[in-house]
């Protein structure tokens, strides 16, 4: 930007001021190359403002409706990129209102009048953020439909898996039930979400730029008019906090660290090695070099990009820390981090979202690894438990079983009646009973376990919980 086009744009603070902006000045302070996407929102303000300014006898009927068409209009011509910053609007405030005034001219000076930049850029934020929240929750809802359908299929076949702690084969589950488990991580960044909206309910339009303002303007019809539940109560407070900002890229941070979970997850099952599950061609990619190849680098971007989230989430929390009251011109720094977290969950939910639906696992694969790994231990540990046996002796007399096993090469169930008892007078021949990955799925029949009709109740809520979230973000 030339020195020259910084001194003809439209300032809102030229009145005091013999020369313009030097360019570096220029250069550091403008914003509107990113929040420009405000431009919806800051429109939707000025007429809830312009409609307040009237009330207040400080624009006549004639006026307030050439405002309200004018609006219309840039808000129309914002739409279509017939009006467009340019490189000497220092930000998406400055721009629109140098397009109000191209089109009414001095009328359009008029709705300066009560606010501030300072409430102005508060309440343009929390507009963005509450709508764009319900966009996130919509496509985290269709990544969880995604992993419930994949459940569903896979709990009607009584698909099992070979469940894990460490990363070592642990204890049989069924599959619906770990694909289950990460729709319950998702379920809580929904919920975080709808909660964090009960807080960024409230609209700091009216507060001015720190205190409020001596013209006769109305913060509660702003407040209703824009969707908020309520006006600020303190006007300091209203123009300084970011916390809105910051806790929801907590809540982006967070579901991307579940997406990574997840993207590791699918690295994993879809590796040579584990061979649970393989990617539909849409969603894999190849090699340039190694014609064989088949990556999951949908999965992997998703792992890579909670970086950036927990990234944009503690930068913006050291930018506030140090902040007096009220607004300081650093707050400009919150917006890339928030705009950078809705653009990335944007981006890497429906990514997830088909690679999950499409992707196939190989039940035989799965159910041959189930039992690996001496699995069913814990079973033979529990059955001796029913019996009396106190757990820690069970739990000795299978651990030797288990070294027996790894000793002769051969899995529990292979071992004689007389080498059972040779191992522990416990093991009678009947504990083999307990040998069966179904039979030791179907045992975990507690709330929340990997037994089949739990797992079905379990789908049936999340579908309900789902289908709320569905309808929640739907409505704004
Ligand atoms: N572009 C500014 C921001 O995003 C708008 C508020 C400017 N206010 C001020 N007093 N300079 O924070």
């Amino acid at each position: 930007m030339s020195g020259e086009a910084g001194m003809s744009a439209v300032r809102l603070w030229g009145g005091r001021f013999e020369s313009g902006p030097a360019d570096a000045l220029a250069r550091l302070s403008v914003s509107v190359q990113f929040d420009w996407r405000l431009a919806r929102y800051d429109l939707l303000a000025s007429c809830a403002h312009a409609r307040v300014l009237h009330r207040a006898g400080l624009l006549d009927d004639k006026e307030l409706a050439r405002l309200l068409a004018a609006i219309d209009e840039l808000s129309r011509a914002c739409q279509t990129g017939e009006f467009r910053p340019t490189a000497a609007d220092e930000d998406v405030h400055t721009a629109l209102e140098r397009g109000l005034l191209e089109r009414v001219g001095s009328l359009g000076g008029r709705l300066r009048a009560g606010r501030s930049r300072n409430d102005q850029v508060a309440t343009d934020l929390r507009m963005y953020l509450r709508d764009h929240a319900r966009r996130v929750v919509a496509r985290l809802a269709e990544l969880q439909t995604a992993l419930m359908e994949q459940a569903g299929r896979h709990l009607a076949e009584q698909t099992p898996a070979p469940g894990m702690t460490h990363l070592q084969h642990a204890q049989p589950v069924l599959l619906a039930h770990q694909l289950l488990a990460h729709v319950q991580a998702l379920s809580r960044d929904v919920a975080r979400l709808r909660d964090w909206d009960n807080r960024a309910a409230i609209c700091p339009l009216g507060s001015g730029a720190l205190a409020g303002s001596s013209l006769p303007v109305d913060p509660e019809a702003v407040a209703a008019e824009l969707g908020f539940d309520a006006p600020a109560a303190n006007s300091m407070d209203a123009v300084a906090d970011r916390d809105f900002a910051a806790e929801f890229c907590f809540a982006a941070a967070l579901a991307g660290v579940h997406l990574s979970r997840l993207g590791e997850e699918v690295v994993l099952w879809t590796s040579h090695e584990f061979g649970w599950a393989e990617i539909d061609d849409a969603y894999a990619t190849g090699s340039s070099i190694m014609p064989q190849k088949k990556n999951a680098d949908v999965a992997e971007l998703a792992r890579g990009k909670a970086g950036r989230l927990i990234g944009g989430l503690t930068g913006l929390l050291t930018t506030l820390k140090g902040l007096p009251l009220t607004y300081n011109r650093d707050l400009q720094e919150d917006k890339e981090p928030v705009f950078d977290a809705v653009d990335t969950l944007l981006l890497v939910l429906p990514a997830m979202a088909g690679l999950v639906s499409s992707m196939q696992f190989r039940a035989d694969r799965l159910a041959n690894g189930a039992a690996a790994g001496h699995a069913l231990a814990t079973d033979v540990a529990e059955l001796l438990v029913r019996r009396g046996v106190p757990f820690r002796d069970a739990h000795e007399a299978v651990g030797h079983l288990v070294v027996w096993c790894q000793v002769n090469d051969c899995e529990l169930g292979d071992v004689s009646d007389e080498d059972l008892q040779k191992v522990s007078p416990h093991l009678t021949p009947d504990v083999r009973s307990v040998l069966s990955v179904s039979g030791a799925i179907a045992a975990r029949d507690t709330v929340g376990g990997t037994a089949p009709g739990r797992v079905a109740d379990q789908l049936a809520a999340l579908r309900h919980d789902v289908a709320a979230a569905a309808a929640w973000a739907a409505e704004g």
